[in-house]
Parts: C-alpha cells; structure tokens; sequence
C-alpha cells in the first residue's frame, strides 16, 4: 500500500535489540517486495519466526485443469453455486491465464488451519457475507461489497459470520491502485474515484504466545504444503511499513460520469500485471441530449474481457442473472444485444454494481467453466 501503517510495539530504530519482558529478544522479520527495491514492513516475533517443526510428504495440486472450448463469448451461470468446503479448499477456478486465475467460492465451513499464498497476491471480492480476516498484520471485519487485498506471503485466515459469495482473483504480480490516480510520493489524486479516506487497514493485531501444533498452508507454484510450527502463527508484537493487508469496498468508489458514453477505464480499481479490475456502481448516465447510454458496440483488440455480474439491472445484456459471469474474448466483437441500445434511449441513471476484469494474455477456461456454461449465450444476439 502506498501509506505508512503502524500497528503494537516496535522498537525506535530498525534493527536493534527489542527486548521481551523476560530479557530475550523479539525476532524481527522484514518483508520486502522486489529485492528489497520496493515496499516493506518489519515485523517483532515472539518466536523465530523460521522455526518449521516439520513439512507434511503430502502435496496438494490446485493446479487449474484446463477445458479446450474454443473461440466465442461465453456465459457462466454461478448464481446456484453449492455452499462447500471452506475459503482455501471451496474455491473453483473458472479462467486463468499465467498472470491470474480467477475463482468462485461459497464456503461452508471455517479455516481450521492457516494459509499462505506464497506465490500470488490475492484480491476477495465479498458478494455476499460478512465476517473477519484475521492475519499476522492484524484482524479487519469484511461485509458485502469489500475488495479484501491481500499481498503475498501474509499468514491469515478468514472466518465468517454469515454465508459468503466470493470471487477471488489470485495475481502473478502485485496488486496496486491505478498509477494514473496516484502522484509522485504515492498519494491518490483529486480525480481519482477513491482516496486513503476509503481504504481500510488493520486496527486491532491479536498476539499469540501458545504453543502446540499449528498448520500453515502454503500454496507455492499451485502446489499446497502442510508445514507444521510449535507456536501460533499470529506472535507478532508489532510491525510498521507499507505491506500489509488492507480493504476498499466497491460502495465507497465514486463513479466518473460524463455527457456522453465514457470508456471502461473510468471504472478502473485495481491494477497488477497483465489485468486491470474495474468496478460498475450505480451512478447517473450520459446526459447530452442525444446521448446513448448504453456501450457502443466494441472490439478489445488486445485483451479478454469478464464481468461479474453482482447486483441491479444489466440492460445491456439478455438472459444475465444474479452472480453470472460473461467472457468475451479478443478477437469477436462485442456490444449490446438488439433492441436493448433502443430501449436504453433517454435512460437517466443505472443502478447496479459488476466486477470486470480485463487481461492482456488470453484467458484458458476450466472444467469448472464447463459446468456453469450457458452453451447458446454466443448465439443471443441473432434476433
Ligand atoms: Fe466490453
């Protein structure tokens, strides 16, 4: 994150002795991104934070399997998605690439372990549910709406409190706001939709020194390790620096509108390598008198475009439903089914709230995408 956080205790120079109440001295841990080029944070450990007690012989593949489906727009009907496993184990990748690999997941039972994706930062869109990330940065309440951000290798786990409907994006590279909203020093600009204000960090660090058998997950390369420690993986005293978990929700992005029809970089949110995710809120439409407000027909020369569909009307779109998932891909032009540009005409505001994703690599679909295919969508817009 491009602010400066601070959360327990820390001693005043990086670096130096920091001394636990019984004389010994807190193991501190520097995160650092890009060979200690980039952003970092230090946190103090009650124990050495290195000490694996073992690794487990098992190794879970979560590699995506891939379906050959071919060429043409798809749709994805996830709105009966059964409830099942938990936020780790119940996701089911829908489309990757090697820069992201996007999921759905409608968890059922609680994280009795912990996880670390040491490969990918990860990006939670919360659909629905409510509930908490609990981390060795600290713990943060999440509710319906959130973009739950976390950068790789933070040890956490979620626990929810009502049932929830997530689409998780795990991303290759790291996930930042805009550049084009930020200014030199990192701070949003007064254009940008969302501003520091909207960004919520931890407040609260839990600081754990039990002993016994604890599991961290960690998922390298798509492969998932057991690796056992003899102390609770949240013994973190304090910490400083710009890593940390953090979330924005999709109702505090503030929707650029304009007097005829703007371009879907006005919804940007996030960006990493090789994506960009943007957020669709309700908002007031185009307001020249001739405007139309519906998209105009269009090719994405270079890029595969999905939306997630969740909440309001899509007018643009026949046969979309709650949850359901489009993919036009580069390559087919994409536009507005018939007669829905006419019946737009003279329309004042939308209401509704979608996720898209842009990539600049193709997409690859899964086995999963197989089950949720809604097989004539690429048909829907003969008359
Ligand atoms: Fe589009």
């Amino acid at each position: 994150m491009p602010f400066y956080h601070k959360l327990g205790k820390i001693p005043q120079k990086r670096h130096t002795q920091f001394k636990q109440p019984d004389g010994s001295l807190y193991h501190e841990e520097l995160f650092s991104t890009i060979g200690f080029d980039s952003i970092l944070s230090n946190a103090y450990h009650i124990n050495p934070p290195a000490k694996i007690d073992s690794i487990e012989k098992v190794i879970v593949d979560a590699s995506p399997v891939e379906w050959d489906a071919g060429l043409r727009p798809y749709h994805f009907k996830t709105k009966g998605l059964k409830f099942e496993l938990d936020f780790i184990t119940g996701r089911k990748p829908v489309l990757f690439n090697s820069d992201v690999i996007m999921s759905v997941c409608r968890p059922e039972s609680q994280m009795d372990y912990f996880y670390r994706n040491a490969t990918c930062d990860e990006l939670i869109f919360v659909h629905e549910g409510e509930g908490m990330l609990e981390s060795n940065f600290g713990f943060l309440d999440f509710r319906k709406g959130d973009y739950i951000v976390i950068p790789r290798s933070i040890t956490f786990r979620l626990v929810h409190k009502t049932a929830p409907r997530l689409l998780v994006f795990e991303s290759a590279g790291p996930i930042k706001t805009p550049k084009r909203y930020r200014n030199e020093f990192g701070q949003l600009l007064e254009h940008s939709p969302y501003c520091e204000r909207d960004i919520r960090a931890p407040e609260r660090l839990f600081t754990s020194s039990d002993k016994g058998d604890f599991i961290v997950k960690v998922k390298k390369e798509n492969k998932i390790y057991s690796v056992h420690y003899d102390f609770h993986p949240f013994d973190v005293i304090g910490y400083d620096g710009f890593y940390f978990p953090w979330i924005f929700n999709i109702d505090d992005f503030m929707p650029i509108t304009g007097k005829i029809h703007m371009p879907p970089p006005i919804h940007q949110t996030f960006e990493a390598p090789g994506f960009v995710v943007c957020s669709f809120v309700s908002r007031l439409l185009d307001y020249h008198p001739l405007a139309v407000p519906v998209p105009y027909s269009h090719s994405n020369v270079d890029s595969d475009e999905v939306l997630y569909y969740a909440d309001g009307n899509f007018f643009s779109r026949k046969g979309i439903d709650y949850a359901s998932i489009s993919l036009h891909p580069g390559g087919l032009t994409h536009g507005p089914h018939p007669g829905t540009t006419e019946a737009a005409l003279g329309k004042l505001e939308t209401v509704e709230t979608a996720v898209m994703m842009d990539t600049f690599k193709p997409l690859k679909l899964t086995n999963f995408a197989r089950e949720l295919n809604d097989e004539n969508y690429y048909l829907s817009w003969k008359d």
